[in-house]
Parts: structure tokens; sequence; C-alpha cells
């Protein structure tokens, strides 16, 4: 994905979406001296959790999350990036508390290096980002948390391609129970994505019941190591997705190209082959 243009207003207010934006912050971007006013935006509970993690890294992953969410959200709403008030529901997702009645939504996600948030109006939303590179025997885990078609598919791919696979199941399923809310409260192998077309789509076992029809779902590579999904529901064809690179509290906004358009909200051609993002 390529630069389009770089906003230089520290808190640009954008206009609401009138579709799904998604906001991506790259953690070598992310220079050391930013992260004292990061935790300078954290409430009570979030600087509990932050000073709990033991490893930097992921210690790191979590304040950038946390300030990506709320620096994100003041686009939207004018309240101040230190202002935001979450509670969370029964499965731990964190919802916005309070406040205005513009249905405005987010979901965050986090891997070794990088965070994404999705930011919408009146929808089910879930994100996931995950690192491919990371060591992982992708069949066994594959057998272990995906329906049984799925693990096939898996499984019958060569190459790169087991991973790709992998990963694209991987992050669809973490963005359709992040959508839903619920987590691994939902039985993993109850629902079963097929890639087999231009887009995923979704089934579901009696031990899961929803609609099909009621999802889009999108996948894109974000960096050589980093893949995406994005669950929504209602699904409408017509919902322009917009990407952003940014570092909170820079100033720093890029948007990426290509942006999806309207009735393309598909994965992105050549992503099996790990080819570039373009
Ligand atoms: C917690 C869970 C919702 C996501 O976990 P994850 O993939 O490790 O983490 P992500 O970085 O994608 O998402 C974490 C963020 O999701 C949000 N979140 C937490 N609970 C959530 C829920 N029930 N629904 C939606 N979002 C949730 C929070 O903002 C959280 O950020 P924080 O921890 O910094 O506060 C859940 O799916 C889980 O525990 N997954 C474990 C991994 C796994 O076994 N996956 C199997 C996939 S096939």
């Amino acid at each position: 994905m390529q630069p389009a243009h770089r906003d230089a207003a520290t808190h640009a207010k954008r206009p609401p979406p009138d579709g799904i934006d998604v906001w991506l912050t790259f953690m070598p971007e992310v220079a050391p001296a930013l992260h004292a006013p990061y935790r300078a935006l954290l409430d009570a509970d979030e600087c509990q959790r932050y000073k709990r993690y033991r490893v930097d890294g992921a210690r790191e992953e979590f304040l950038v999350g946390k300030a990506l969410v709320r620096t994100t959200l003041s686009r939207y709403r004018p309240v101040a990036p230190e202002s935001w008030c979450f509670t969370a529901n029964r499965y731990g997702r964190p919802e916005i508390s309070g406040g205005d009645d513009d249905g405005l939504t987010f979901n965050l996600s986090h891997t070794r290096g990088v965070a994404a948030l999705a930011v919408a109006r009146h929808c089910d939303l879930g994100v996931d980002v995950e690192t491919v590179s990371r060591d992982s025997a992708v069949r066994d885990l594959a057998g272990r948390y995906f329906a049984p078609a799925e693990a096939s598919y898996v499984r019958a791919a060569e190459g790169p391609a087991i991973r790709e696979r992998f990963f694209a199941f991987w992050t669809l399923k973490e963005a359709y129970i992040k959508a839903r809310g619920m987590g691994l409260a939902l039985p993993l192998d109850g629902f079963c994505f097929d890639l087999t077309g231009e887009a995923p789509t979704i089934g579901f076992a009696p031990s899961c019941p929803d609609d099909p029809v009621r999802w889009t779902f999108l996948r894109r590579l974000i960096s050589a190591e980093h893949r995406l999904a994005l669950a929504v529901s209602p699904a409408s064809p017509a919902v322009p997705i917009r990407f952003f690179r940014t570092v909170p509290l820079t100033g720093i906004v890029e948007e990426l190209r290509p942006a999806v358009p309207p009735g393309e909200a598909t994965f992105l051609h050549g992503a099996e082959t790990g080819g570039p993002a373009s």
C-alpha cells in the first residue's frame, strides 16, 4: 500500500465515517519518547494492566494500542483522548460508555509490530492482525482450532501457501468472534470459512447459530509480515473501507491505497503468495 497524503494536523478532525476506517500503527515508527505521553492518556484500569506486563514488547503493544484507540476516537467525537471512558461487556470487549447516541464503535487488535483499530458506526465490527513470521506449527494448530474443512484446506496447501491459508483462517475467525463480542466463548469449529471464492464466506454449524448473509469479511496484507481481517455486520457491499497509517500524538496520518471501493470488500489478490499489498 502506498501513502496517499500526509495530514500534518495533530488532531485533525475527520468527518464521521460513512463506512469503516482502519487505523494502523507500526511499532518501529513509535519513538520511545512517546511512551510517557501515551501513559498519560491511560485511565486507572489501563495503568494497572500496563504495569502487569512483564515483557517489554507486549507492554509497548498494549500502550500503543490504547493510545491509538483514544487519539483516534477523538477524531470522530469532540472528546479529549484522555477523557474517553470504557466499559467491558461480559466477555471483555471494551465499549464506549456514556456520551452520544451516534453509534460510534471500534475494535482493536495488536500483535508483534503493529496495532490495528477499526472504527465505524452502528454495526458489529471485529478486526484481527497477526504476524505471519511467528514460529508456530500451523498444521497442528489448524487441526486443533479450525473446522475440519478449514484444517483440510490448510493441509492441502504446499510451501508458503500453508502459512497464508492458516493465517487467513486465523485472522478471519478472530475477527468474527471479536465482532460478535464473545471471544472464545464461541466454538471455533462451530463456524467455517470458505476461501475458494473471490471473497471469504462463512457457514455455521448448529453449535454456533448465525446468519451468513449478515456478514461481510475482508482480508488485507498490511505489511510483508502482517495479515489483517475485518468482520462487519450488517453486510453492505456499498460500505467504503479506508486504511490509514498513523503514529498517535505525532500528527502523522497517511491514507493507504488502494482504499477498498464500494462493492469490493474482499481479500487482496496475491495474498496467498505473500506478494506486496498493492
Ligand atoms: C481476547 C480475544 C477476543 C482476542 O485475543 P487476541 O487475538 O489475542 O488479541 P487482539 O490483539 O486481536 O485483541 C485484543 C483486543 O481485543 C479487544 N477485546 C477484548 N475482548 C474482546 C471481545 N470479547 N470481543 C471483541 N474484542 C475484545 C480489546 O480491545 C483487546 O485489547 P487489549 O487487550 O489491549 O485491551 C480472544 O479472541 C482470544 O482470547 N483469543 C486467543 C487467541 C486464540 O486462541 N485464537 C484462536 C483463533 S482461531
